[in-house]
């Protein structure tokens, strides 16, 4: 049977029994911050276990998308192990219990029309204690009690060991059904756990029996598959086997099941995998967290290939297979596939560039710590290697273990510390915590969120909490105390920054999600006034944080919830103005540029998106125009709720990696955008007023950032723009248009003045007096006119600035500052050469003296009074142009004790090996002092006054 249809028939079973189909959650699932990764189906159904939501219905089925690194050493060497893999499920809250799980189990095994498994094949293990789970196997089912097994709590618990080990949280005691295949090894291929504690805290009477008992079981896609295709290896069954070949086929070897390359080409085929998922979902991989497990495998499969000999990308083009394999489930998955082989591509280019480097650093601490008699890895080499070479200590640690070597990750841990990073490796636990808030969502389950229609609202308090401080310093742990009364602070309380919380049955204050920030305003009661600074969800409960002003609140308490209306309306454009930045960004760069983050705070928005390119000036301030096209032609913003199919139909806009309920609310602004979105919205696309991009930056491979202000931020830095613009007319009296010509001319100037005091034809008289010359007065109008005298829009404005900005290399509010300094300086300089030593020197005279060495040189070496060095390079620069083939020498007194030696050549003599600088480095090594430079100029300083004669005659002697 193939596994699509194994999976179609497993979801049409329990639908037959009553149970609602549940899409799978997300692989990195956001709202759950215990674990990294969904690891199991009943991952997405944690808080309805615990009953802290209102129930749509309370049986459920699900195909899940797992990702799991805890046995990553078993991938490829044993029949079962993955990373990724799905997992199917059925659920029930409160409803049904063993027996029906165990009936229909069992029905769905062996009948015919379903998967139709020999009964007498398979076998099943209970917990050691579980009569009731025992019998219904025994007595209804008809199973032999020698194919019933009694385990204990390691084997038949799920979390496993629970009891005694934990987790907190739900767990209950399960069942195992095994299958028995032809002389091979018994298989398990489906738990059944039967949820029936919340355990808290260390035994014994840590297990609390549920208001509820529930049902969750799973049952492994590829081993069932495997199991009913009748090979020995999940690597082997239809919708893997053909990605295990191609691997073979990229790698240019034969995949032979039982070689050392087989298990590597199973690795590979599993990591190519989990990464297509993941980074489909937009998880790609980086340095931190989630994102650092899917660096890790990558670079793993990676190292794979490198051990066949590959030294080029080779992953990346297992990406299209892995589509196909997965496509028929994963339909969406074709949409991204060019971007996810991209992705993949370019971490393979990184890493393959620092491994050759790192494994041979590998080689070389092996051999000294066997010198040295070590048998642990270092922690701090460790992580030094991750950091210059790119090798994850993950993947070190387990070439550690094949040379029998322990790891110190103590110290790794210590050493990431350090440099503040987190792996976040590990999951914090599966359950979540049990703290006062999930007390009060269970008595509240959700509050009634109304700020879609108004920002104003009475409200009942049902719950407040006060943070704990935790250590003597005064460092919260948000470790939290549930309150019946609220009481202003005291001050020192106030000081160490702790939080006060406040749970409402209905309330206007939008919880912070989906990029868009928490509402903040008041919370007034008769005996007390709370000030709300930011709001959080927790599940459907909604949590107002902050600090109670003045007086007490209790619960029970009737209040009135106010959102702080400007704010709110600074958020609304910001959140509208992003979903029309989308729709521009993809009608300017194309549909790869999906968003891939978004931050939503008053009148300020910040949107992550996918492209490989930085996107290029003249495509910005095409978006930037759009943008501002869309906002200005109006139209309505609506919302609606409706099925995921119908807004899917619709061509509403929905990213990978995130999960909508269904039915699901639709943001659609005019005819041009729609979005899925949960979001606050303005009521017309016209309010947002105005909207400017002031960032466009990388921020990792494939991912670029703009950010962009709208309303009375944009008008605000509006303002500014043009008080700048303003500014920098009146400074040179001319319209902006004619300045960038200006400032070029200016940095002109300088720059030639330090270089060598000026070019010859410098009136420097002249321009000190148009530098001091005050400008000519000029208007607003006149500073804002093109060069056709038509008045100029807002953007050129600002485009003009940006440009002038950047060739000065500095930020918009400092450009006048350093126009005046610049300005500053090149009067500076030229004042230096205005009132160096006037020397008047008789160049005619000087010519008509020249010594003639041969027919072809002609020789002046002279003796100046003390002048401008700038100022002699100048002469040497006239003579030059008068008189061909010239070596000219001069010398200069630099104050009363020092001299300085310039000599020019021309540069028809420096065609003929003549060379400046060697002429100077022999004067220099003569008479003292130091110097060099080009073949036509070169100067030395610091000789001594009286080496004067000497570094004359060396000049002479030169030549
Ligand atoms: N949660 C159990 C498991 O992961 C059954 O779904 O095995």
């Amino acid at each position: 049977m193939l596994t699509n249809e194994i999976r179609q028939k497993y979801l049409d079973f329990y639908q037959s029994k009553g149970h609602t189909l549940v899409a799978s959650d997300v692989l990195v699932p956001k709202w759950d911050p215990t674990v990294l990764f969904t690891p199991a189906g009943m991952n997405q159904f944690k808080d309805h276990f615990l009953g802290k939501v209102d129930l749509q219905f309370t049986r459920a089925t699900s195909c899940q998308k797992c990702l799991r690194t805890g046995d990553i050493e078993n991938v490829g060497r044993t029949a079962y192990h993955h990373t990724f893999f799905e997992m199917l499920g059925n659920f029930s809250f409160g409803d049904y219990f063993k027996r029906e799980a165990i009936h229909w189990a069992w029905e769905f095994l062996t009948a015919k029309q379903w998967l139709a498994i020999d009964p007498d094949r398979l076998s099943v293990s209970v917990y050691q204690d579980d009569d009731e789970a025992s019998d219904i196997w025994e007595r209804e089912i008809g199973l032999p009690l020698k194919r019933i097994a009694r385990l204990g709590e390691h084997d038949n618990f799920w979390p496993a060991g629970a009891p005694t080990d934990g987790p907190d949280g739900v767990c209950g005691p399960c069942s195992e059904i095994f299958f028995h295949p032809d002389g091979g090894d018994e298989c398990e291929i489906w738990n059944l756990v039967f949820t029936q504690f919340n355990r808290q805290g260390d035994p014994p009477n840590n297990l609390n029996p549920l208001p509820n008992k529930n049902i969750d079981t799973g049952m492994g896609l590829e081993r069932i598959a495997a199991t009913l295709q009748g090979v020995t290896t999940n690597f082997h069954i239809d919708i893997l086997k053909p990605l295990v070949v191609a691997a073979a086929e990229v790698v240019g070897v034969e995949y032979q099941a039982d070689s050392e390359n087989g298990r590597r080409l199973r690795r590979i085929a599993d990591h190519v995998r989990a990464c297509t998922m993941a980074i489909h979902e937009n998880v790609y991989p980086g340095a931190n967290k989630e994102e650092y497990v899917i660096r890790r495998l990558l670079r793993r499969a990676v190292l794979q290939g490198h051990e066949m000999g590959l030294r080029d990308p080779f992953l990346f083009q297992l990406v299209p297979q892995v589509v196909t394999l997965m496509g028929d489930p994963y339909p969406e998955l074709r949409q991204t596939a060019e971007r996810v082989a991209h992705v993949v591509k370019n971490e393979e280019q990184h890493f393959l560039g620092t491994l050759d480097a790192g494994l041979a650093k590998i080689t070389t601490i092996f051999q000294q710590m066997q010198a040295s008699n070590r048998s642990t890895v270092d922690g701090q080499e460790a992580f030094d290697l991750y950091q210059t070479f790119g090798i994850p200590a993950e993947l070190f640690a387990s070439m550690a273990a094949e040379k029998k070597c322990a790891f110190d990750w103590d110290g790794y841990q210590g050493a990431l510390k350090q440099h503040g990073l987190d792996s976040g490796a590990g999951s914090k636990g599966v359950m979540g915590d049990f703290g006062p808030l999930d007390e009060i969502k269970r008595e509240t389950k959700s509050t009634s969120f109304l700020g879609y229609q108004t920002d104003r609202s009475p409200a009942v308090v049902c719950g407040l909490m006060v943070e704990e401080v935790c250590n003597e310093r005064g460092i919260t742990t948000g470790l939290q105390q549930r309150v019946a009364e609220m009481h202003h602070l005291a001050a020192e309380q106030a000081e160490l920054g702790i939080r006060q919380f406040v749970v409402l049955d209905q309330s206007p204050f939008y919880a912070e999600s989906g990029g868009q920030v928490g509402d903040q305003g008041q919370i007034v009661g008769e005996a007390g006034t709370f000030q709300v600074q930011d709001t959080q969800k927790s599940g459907d409960v909604i949590i107002h944080i902050g600090r109670l002003l003045q007086g007490t609140i209790r619960q029970g308490d009737t209040v009135t919830a106010e959102v702080d209306q400007g704010r709110r309306d600074a958020i609304r454009r910001a959140h509208s103005a992003t979903h029309v930045l989308h729709y521009a960004l993809q009608q300017s760069l194309g549909q790869h540029a999906q968003q891939r983050g978004s931050k939503v705070v008053d009148d300020l928005l910040r949107f992550d998106f996918a492209n490989l390119e930085p996107v290029t000036f003249d495509q910005l301030t095409q978006i930037e125009s759009l943008v501002n096209q869309k906002i200005e032609a109006g139209g309505m913003v609506t919302a609606d709720v409706l099925p995921l199919d119908q807004a899917r139909q619709a061509g509403a806009m929905m990213l990978f990696g995130e999960k909508y309920p269904d039915p699901v609310r639709m943001v659609s602004i005019a005819e041009f955008s729609k979005e899925l979105c949960g979001g606050i919205h303005v009521d017309r696309i016209e309010e947002v007023e105005s909207f400017e991009i002031t960032v466009e930056e990388n921020i990792s491979a494939g991912t670029r950032r703009i950010q962009a202000i709208t309303g009375k931020r944009a008008a605000e830095h509006r303002n500014n723009t043009l008080q700048v613009a303003s500014a920098l007319g009146r400074f040179f009296g001319l319209p902006l248009f004619q300045v960038p010509a200006k400032v070029a001319e200016l940095q002109t100037l300088v720059k030639s003045l330090k270089k060598q005091g000026g070019s010859g034809s410098l009136q420097v008289g002249a321009e000190i007096e148009k530098i001091n010359q005050p400008p000519v007065e000029i208007s607003d109008p006149q500073i804002f006119s093109d060069a056709n005298g038509n008045p100029m829009g807002y953007f050129d404005v600002r485009d003009a600035l940006k440009k002038i900005s950047q060739g000065l290399n500095v930020a918009l509010p400092d450009l006048k500052n350093r126009l005046i300094s610049l300005r500053q300086e090149a009067l500076l300089l030229l004042e230096k050469i205005q009132n160096s030593p006037k020397v008047d020197l008789d160049i005619g005279h000087l010519i008509a003296q020249a010594e003639h060495l041969d027919q072809d040189i002609s020789v002046i070496i002279h003796q100046l009074p003390e002048s401008d060095p700038a100022q002699v390079k100048i002469w040497i620069d006239q003579i030059r142009k008068k008189k061909e083939n010239l070596a000219i020498f001069f010398a200069t007194p630099q104050g009363a004790q020092k001299v300085m030696v310039i000599a020019g050549i021309s540069q028809s003599l420096v065609k003929q090996g003549l060379h400046a600088g060697d002429w100077i480095k022999q004067v220099a090594a003569a008479a003292g002092g130091r110097g060099g430079g080009k073949p036509d100029m070169a100067q030395a300083g610091g000789i001594d006054i009286d080496q004067l004669p000497v570094a004359l005659a060396a000049a002479r002697e030169f030549l």
